[in-house]
């Protein structure tokens, strides 16, 4: 516990002392209107703003969708978290609805389907780098939009050697017991899992867990934290403590990249497998995803058809580093999407690039 709190406080400070650069002053004013326009698809895992510890946003990105849980608390003090899946738009941003779910399977309980789903609101996501970006969220209730900061929240200790998880990080469920998941994320040796299911009066409730990966890259197994006391969707910044409630411990089990075994406090065990909420079927593919991303990054100067050619973007088939190192050196004023196109972007832009017909 005393870790999970130093933690989240050393990557305050880290993010405090590093200060923001600004733009770049040396773009043209053409190059600048294309960067506006230039939005990223951020990264998997938990998101927050620094400023505001205690409350939070768990994302991934499957193809055009994005599915976005908020973890706050309730005016009575209770944790509480509110979900959507949302569409990729044609300028890059993600929309949607948020809903509370009600009436589900709580942690120790049977199955039950929830019963209640209301809406909270609207929101809009915009990612201006891969960890950093904007929720602009209009509550049901009236005001707003409210604009909330997003920040990649950085957990790993980054020390010693990083294991390597056999698992990937990702939403987690049961598909016989929908309503109730896992968003299971590893950095460094580290692995963070929040629950997302409800209290044994049905209200929806959170609990995290922050553990050490085990050696063999599977298994993560620990306490389940519930805080309380916080931030409301709608208030101001109140700091959360911990919840005077025994939960117990979850030990999380991979067996494959896409398969776990989840015990409960309880002693009972659930199969889990990677939620895919896109299409209802598969993972996108690596040249799925890329096509998307340059629709959103390249289309601007290269053409939205790539195999046109135009300024010679096919050499980036099947070349995730001549797309990097044509972002190194500024080709052709390339060089600001250096925030936006790390190594995973420039793979699955290559993979596209291969293939630009699908
Ligand atoms: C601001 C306009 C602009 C954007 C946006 C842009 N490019 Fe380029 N790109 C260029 C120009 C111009 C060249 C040709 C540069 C030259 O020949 O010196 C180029 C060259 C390239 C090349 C060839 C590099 C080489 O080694 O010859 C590749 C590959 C490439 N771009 C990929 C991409 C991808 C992928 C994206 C999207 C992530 C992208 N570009 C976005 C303007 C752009």
């Amino acid at each position: 516990m005393k870790r999970n709190l130093l933690l989240v406080l050393a990557s305050t400070l880290a993010v405090l002392s590093s200060g923001c650069g600004g733009g770049d002053p040396t773009l043209s004013t053409g190059i600048e209107s294309k960067q506006a326009m230039s939005l990223a698809v951020p990264q998997n895992g938990v998101w927050w703003n620094p400023t505001q510890s205690g409350r939070g946003y768990s994302l991934e990105v499957q193809g055009n969708q994005l599915v976005f849980t908020m973890y706050l608390y309730d005016d009575s003090g209770s944790a509480t978290w509110n979900t959507g899946i949302l569409n990729q738009q044609s300028d890059g941003s993600y929309t949607g609805t948020l809903s509370r779910f009600a009436g589900g399977q709580s942690l120790n309980g049977s199955y039950v389907a929830p019963s209640g789903v209301s809406t909270i609101g609207t929101v809009s996501l915009s990612f201006t780098t891969t960890s950093a970006g904007t929720a602009l969220l209009t509550p049901s209730t009236g005001g707003g939009p409210i604009n909330l900061p997003l920040e990649k929240f950085s957990f790993s200790t980054a020390t010693g050697a990083a294991t390597t998880p056999i698992f990937q990080s990702g939403v987690w469920w049961s598909a016989s017991e929908s309503g109730r998941g896992f968003y299971v994320e590893t950095q460094g040796d580290q692995v963070s899992i929040g629950s997302y299911m409800y209290d044994t009066a049905g209200q929806p409730v959170w609990y995290t867990t922050l553990v050490s990966l085990q050696a063999d890259g599977a298994t993560a197994s620990g306490p389940l934290l519930q805080f309380s006391n916080g931030q409301t969707l709608t208030g101001a910044y109140k700091s959360p403590g911990l919840a005077n409630t025994v939960t117990g411990n979850i030990k999380f089990v991979a067996n494959s990249s896409t398969s776990a075994t989840l015990t409960l406090p309880n002693s009972a065990t659930v199969a889990l497998t990677r939620f895919q909420f896109n299409s209802g079927s598969t993972t996108p593919t690596p040249a799925a995803r890329g096509k998307v991303i340059y629709a959103n990054s390249c289309a601007l100067c290269h053409g939205s058809n790539p195999s046109t050619n135009i300024d010679k973007v096919l050499k980036g088939a099947n070349s995730a580093s001549t797309i990097l190192s044509a972002i190194a050196k500024n080709s052709g004023g390339m060089g600001y999407l250096s925030s936006t196109i790390e190594a995973t972007q420039a793979s699955d832009l290559a993979a596209y690039l291969a293939t630009p017909g699908i």
